[in-house]
């Protein structure tokens, strides 16, 4: 496998012009992502976290500096050839779910898929298996509003994975749910790691950043800090047991 990082970013700059008014939302990022790690970005309101997930995601571009993704510099591609790296490098998860109100959680997970050509026979398949994944098998037929705020974001998880990404990015996916269902959360979130994908997630909440292996901290649009977490705490018994037996992850 090559030893190239995952996430390249060098001395990214974003800036926002509003009339006569310069913000610049990120100042100078660098960073580097290996694939496989499981990462929490923290800052206070305003640091510029989403401004980060959405360059890393491909929804926006840069201001000044480059971004190479998986061995591509993404930084001066087009929107279209973003569109496309976007569906096949990530899996987005947002805080307030983004689900389609009038699709079943089957249509929502199966709507990234259509633009990846697949027969609706198989879309519904592969959806049906994405839901089962993440606990879900029952709930195939209910719209968003049947369900409750851990089942949508479990849906918007399953919505994220369907294309197998690389990369997930989760922009505080647990912000609007009460702490036992966020623990749930953390627990998928846990379990997605532990098949090798690479998750970058935005909290506000030092417990949830707990469960990262990997702390980077912003403020004003820059890193403050950047740091291995040595307490890692997981809420999947089986994820702490192989964890107390130093298994190592990538490989299970
Ligand atoms: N589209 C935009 N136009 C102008 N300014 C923007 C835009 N988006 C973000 N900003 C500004 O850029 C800065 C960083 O915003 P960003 O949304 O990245 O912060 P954040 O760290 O995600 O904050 P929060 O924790 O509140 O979500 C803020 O000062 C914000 O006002
Ligand atoms: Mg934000």
């Amino acid at each position: 496998m090559s030893q190239q990082p995952l996430i390249q970013i060098k001395d990214i700059g974003r800036k926002y012009v509003i009339g006569a008014e310069t913000i610049h939302a990120l100042k100078s990022v660098t960073l580097e992502i290996n694939k496989g790690e499981f990462v929490a970005l923290m800052g206070p309101s305003g640091s510029g976290k989403s401004t980060l997930m959405n360059i890393l995601g491909c929804l926006d571009t840069p201001t000044r500096g480059e971004y190479i993704l998986n061995g591509i510099n993404v930084s001066d591609m087009s929107d279209d050839e973003l569109a496309e790296v976007r569906n096949k490098e990530i899996g987005f998860v947002f805080q307030t779910f983004n689900l389609l109100p009038r699709s079943t959680s089957l249509d929502n997970v199966a709507l990234p898929l259509v633009y990846a050509g697949y027969s609706k026979k198989k879309r519904d398949e592969m959806a049906q298996q994405a839901l089962e994944s993440v606990g879900l098998g029952n709930r195939v037929d209910h719209k968003p509003n049947e369900l409750s705020g851990g089942q949508r974001q479990r849906v918007a998880v399953a919505r994220a994975l369907i294309n197998n990404p690389s990369i997930i990015l989760a922009d505080e996916p647990t912000g609007n749910l009460d702490t036992k269902t966020s623990i749930e959360i953390m627990g998928l979130m846990e379990e997605i790691h532990s098949h090798g994908n690479t998750i970058i997630l935005v909290t506000h909440e030092e417990d949830i950043a707990q469960h990262a292996h990997r702390i980077v901290r912003m403020r004003d649009g820059l890193i403050e800090d950047d740091y291995p977490n040595k307490d890692i705490k997981s809420v999947s018994p089986r994820l702490a047991a192989l964890r107390e037996k130093g298994t190592d992850f990538e490989n299970i």
